[in-house]
């Protein structure tokens, strides 16, 4: 069956809040219905940089991938993003994460983006197969402070 990756739109929200409360749920991160209605307001307003693809099959969201456009002064260039990327337990293993990684590399082409980054977890190795697959670990390691 053909998975198709497309825009999220304005009707996607009830089944794009049961796939984000997956990924919360992943990350053991609480979801409220408040934090998923701002994370739905960013993805429809189209002034806002964070944007939101979804897999679709037969009419139901399998997957989705939230990403925006983010400056890299060093290069004088703008680069994109990936914050997000869930598949639905049932679905995963099919390559539906795959295709919302081509989608994004035909966005970064049509863009004029150079590159897509994102970061994951050391021992999430059930994503890093597929990282490995279709982009190149680098070296840099991720700091951050508690402000
Ligand atoms: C990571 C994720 C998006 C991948 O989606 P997917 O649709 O299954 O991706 P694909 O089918 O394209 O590739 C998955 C790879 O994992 C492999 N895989 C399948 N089951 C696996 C398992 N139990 N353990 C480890 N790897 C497994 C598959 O074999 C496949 O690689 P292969 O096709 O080279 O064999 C999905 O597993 C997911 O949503 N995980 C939970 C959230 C998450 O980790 N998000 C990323 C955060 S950075």
């Amino acid at each position: 069956m053909t998975v198709t990756i497309r825009e999220v739109r304005p009707q996607d929200f009830g089944a794009w809040s049961r796939l984000y409360r997956g990924y919360g749920d992943f990350y053991k991160v609480a979801m409220t219905e408040e934090s998923l209605a701002t994370v739905w307001s960013w993805l429809t307003n189209e002034a806002h940089l964070l944007e939101g693809l979804v897999a679709e099959r037969e009419g139901a969201l399998l997957g989705l991938a939230h990403f925006r456009a983010m400056p890299s002064p060093l290069r004088a260039t703008t680069i994109g993003f990936l914050d997000d990327l869930f598949v639905d337990p049932p679905a995963r293993g099919a390559r539906v994460g795959e295709a919302l990684f081509d989608r994004l590399k035909s966005i970064a082409a049509e863009r004029g983006w150079p590159r897509i980054r994102w970061i994951t977890a050391d021992d999430n190795y059930r994503a890093r197969v597929l990282y490995d697959r279709i982009g190149a670990k680098t070296s840099w390691n991720l700091y951050e402070f508690t402000a």
